[in-house]
């Protein structure tokens, strides 16, 4: 399991990580979400002892990555997918590793084949992966040494949507042996799909975590998202009955339960094309803090 404990990562007057907590329990795929520049990657890399905290801890197993030995056969770890030696083929980098983590040569082919890279592409120079590529490689370089601890850093970047599903079996059969999952994403319908327990981080601070479920919910659900085939009247008939009301995309949000909204367009013989629940306390949480900086990720998301 992983725990973060007050974790503070400065670069010179410049705060990337702002005292957050968090865990990472046995058994459950953990979605670490924000936008970019959030500091998701500068946690992961104080996980992984390739930057020093500037205070706070950062504990796998109850132990810092550095104290562990061999650790590979403990952590699986996938920061950058195109950081491999781009002249070594993905066998090599895998056989490699191997080596140094004294493991049979057998488990290079089971990985390869986990990760359905055939032996031709295996063959190939990493410098030739596609992006999808080079990420299923960098998966089967952190489960090579069988580890119980799983880090990955934007896993499902350049993967399509079969493949961030391929992941996601991947990842929940490997949780349900017992794992700890913690992966990145800038994309919250990535990480929606992909974990079971979600942290968001934003501008360095955890700002919301808990269960997937609870949290894509959220807690009012006094919101509507509606289009009919007269907004205007319907938003006439809404404010009249003391509701908020306010443009979205084609129709309106309006501060009411869906039956509510039902009640009224039925009413006033409004023919409704949409009605739905408008509240997700994450997904306004997210767009709220990706607004400022990520408006051309937000078609998935909206
Ligand atoms: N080595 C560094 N020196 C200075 N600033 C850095 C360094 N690494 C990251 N940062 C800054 O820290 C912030 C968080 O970055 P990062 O952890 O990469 O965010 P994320 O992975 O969530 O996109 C960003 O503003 C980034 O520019
Ligand atoms: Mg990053």
């Amino acid at each position: 399991m992983i725990e973060v404990n007050s974790l503070t990562k400065r670069y010179g007057a410049f705060t990337a990580v702002d005292d957050i907590s968090f865990s990472c329990q046995p058994g459950r795929v953990t979605g670490f979400l924000g936008p970019n520049g959030a500091g998701k990657t500068t946690t992961m890399k104080v996980l992984v002892g390739l930057a020093p905290a500037t205070s706070g801890e950062a504990l796998i197993g109850g132990h810092r990555y550095a104290d562990i030995p061999n650790p590979g056969r403990h952590v699986g770890v996938l920061l950058d997918a195109s950081a491999q030696h781009a002249g070594r083929t993905g066998r090599e980098v895998l056989t490699l590793a191997a080596m140094e983590m004294g493991l049979p040569r057998t488990r290079v082919d089971e990985m390869l084949a986990l990760v359905s890279l055939t032996p031709a592409e295996a063959k190939r120079r990493i410098r030739n992966y596609s992006l999808g590529m080079r990420q299923r490689l960098g998966i089967a370089h952190a489960l090579l040494g069988d580890p119980s601890v799983l880090i990955l850093d934007e896993p499902a970047n350049g993967l399509d949507p079969a493949g961030i599903r391929w992941m996601r079996s991947l990842l929940k059969e490997y949780a349900d042996r017992g794992g700890s999952v913690l992966l990145s994403s800038h994309l919250l319908n990535e990480v929606e799909l992909i974990a079971d327990e979600l942290i968001l981080i934003g501008h360095g601070r955890v700002v919301a975590q808990g269960d997937k479920q609870t949290l894509l919910e959220g807690t009012h659900h006094d919101v509507t998202l509606v289009t009919s085939l007269d907004n205007t009247a319907l938003a006439a008939a809404a404010e009249e009955h003391g509701f908020s009301v306010e443009a979205a995309g084609q129709g309106l949000r309006i501060g009411a339960a869906t039956v509510e909204v039902g009640r009224l367009a039925a009413d006033k013989q409004i023919v409704l094309t949409d009605l739905r629940s408008g509240a997700s306390g994450l997904e306004d949480l997210f767009l709220e803090l990706t607004s400022s900086t990520q408006r051309d990720d937000l078609g998935g998301v909206a």
